[in-house]
């Protein structure tokens, strides 16, 4: 069977594999550990319009459901970087008279929440029961259902069409890219724009950031990508400006053909892109070859570690972190625990590898000699938190862009 592009159905073929994978929040307790769901991790490149897309993804309903353990709130700098992303797009975008705001994939209402505080009329499509409900007890509107064009329709019907739909984080999760652009359709007015932002390829490349796969991210967009996706929708990318959240991302500003000018950052970042090969299948050939060296250094460091009678612990339990440990092969015997600040993944094990994943306190309590920083893209975050642990002779391991130990 040939596998097509979502976003323009020209034939499309894996690059390489991260073998089998199992969902990456799929945090369980050690009794149902032969209940995994796994799936082969493997993503293309598409040469005619450029999106990066990995072929198989496992069905919505096993990723996001009431046991979703994922919550916005508990990264103090995401609540942050919401809240200068909700004022950025109320500041450009949001001044007509009463106007009206659609998040897509709302979450727990961290970003609608600076809507709802300056009385703008907004409404939260988050298909999770249990982070919808959380928003609601902080005020924000929310609908529980996943974003289509049936759902499009009936928010229109009941509360008009939208100003600006933003997202931040979920639209590469979501596989039908041409109801998610048709759903915008709808739900857009004239000079509505859609702002959303996302792990950026380019980021990814340079980096080999290759845990930015995983089986929610089932596009790793760029310029091109996205430029291409809504084509032939009649809209274009009016703006883009890059973001340092999430180990490098991308906010891109859709508009409807002709209806705001065009930031000539749209120009600059393309060429860029093209710069980095962005548009080549050999850069992606390269990006391989970069994820295999990758996994074998830290096999290799982590192997050695543990042989020298080391301990090495792991340092935050997130999703990115279950295509490392499964790519490469990393179980209890590498790692000890993983230390987590999130109550719901606490006494669980880590997705296809059953490290058992502990309690913050655990790691405070008594250092490791190493701690690999599976939470990289929040390294300046936790490097100015865990100025004792350094002190006291701790060591970080890092595996992006490149796996070393970092003695500060
Ligand atoms: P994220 O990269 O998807 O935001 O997930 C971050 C995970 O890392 C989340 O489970 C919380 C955990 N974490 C810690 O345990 N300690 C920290 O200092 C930070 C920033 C995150
Ligand atoms: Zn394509």
């Amino acid at each position: 069977m040939t596998d097509h592009c979502r976003v323009c159905d020209a034939p499309i073929s894996a690059f390489m594999s991260f073998g089998q994978q199992p969902i990456a929040n799929g945090f369980h307790s050690p009794d149902e550990t032969g209940d995994e769901y796994f799936y082969e991790l493997a993503p293309a490149f598409c040469e005619s319009c450029g999106t990066l897309q990995i072929i198989d993804q496992p069905p919505a309903e096993a990723m996001f459901h009431d046991q979703y353990a994922f919550f916005t709130r508990t990264s103090r700098s995401m609540v942050a970087h919401f809240g200068d992303y909700a004022a950025w797009v109320a500041e450009n975008f949001v001044g007509g008279p009463d106007p009206f705001v659609v998040e897509v994939g709302s979450n727990d209402g961290a970003m609608l929440e600076n809507f709802a505080k300056t009385g703008t009329r907004h409404l939260g499509i988050e298909p999770s029961d249990n982070t919808a409900a959380e928003a609601r007890r902080h005020g924000v509107e929310t609908l529980c259902a996943f974003l289509n064009p049936e759902t499009a329709k009936s928010v229109v019907e009941t509360h008009g069409n939208a100003d600006a739909v933003i997202a931040a984080n979920v639209i590469c999760h979501i596989p039908d890219v041409q109801a998610i652009a048709q759903a915008i359709d709808i739900l857009l007015k004239d000079d509505g724009v859609f702002v959303f932002e996302e792990p950026y390829l380019g980021d990814m490349v340079e980096n080999t950031s290759y845990d930015q796969l995983y089986d929610e991210h089932v596009f790793i967009f760029s310029l091109r990508a996205v430029s291409a996706w809504f084509k032939p929708f009649g809209m274009e990318l009016v703006d883009a400006l890059p973001q340092g959240t999430h180990g490098g991302s991308m906010r891109y500003v859709i508009a409807r053909n002709g209806a705001r000018a065009v930031s000539p950052r749209v120009a600059e970042l393309t060429a860029r892109e093209t710069e980095l090969g962005l548009d080549k299948p050999e850069t992606f050939d390269a990006f391989r070859t970069a994820c295999e060296e990758s996994r074998d250094g830290l096999v290799k460091l982590l192997r050695q570690l543990n042989a020298e009678g080391k301990r090495v612990v792991g340092y935050g339990a997130t999703s990115k972190s279950t295509t490392v440990m499964n790519y490469c092969g990393i179980g209890p015997d590498d790692i000890a625990f993983i230390s987590d600040t999130t109550p719901i993944k606490q006494g669980k094990l880590t997705p296809g590898t059953n490290i058992p994943v502990r309690p913050y306190e655990e790691f405070a309590a008594d250092y490791p000699d190493y701690a690999v920083l599976f939470a990289w893209n929040h390294k300046a975050e936790i490097f100015a938190n865990e100025g004792d642990y350094v002190a006291a002779g701790g060591k970080w391991i890092t595996f992006v862009p490149r796996v070393e130990v970092i003695t500060e």
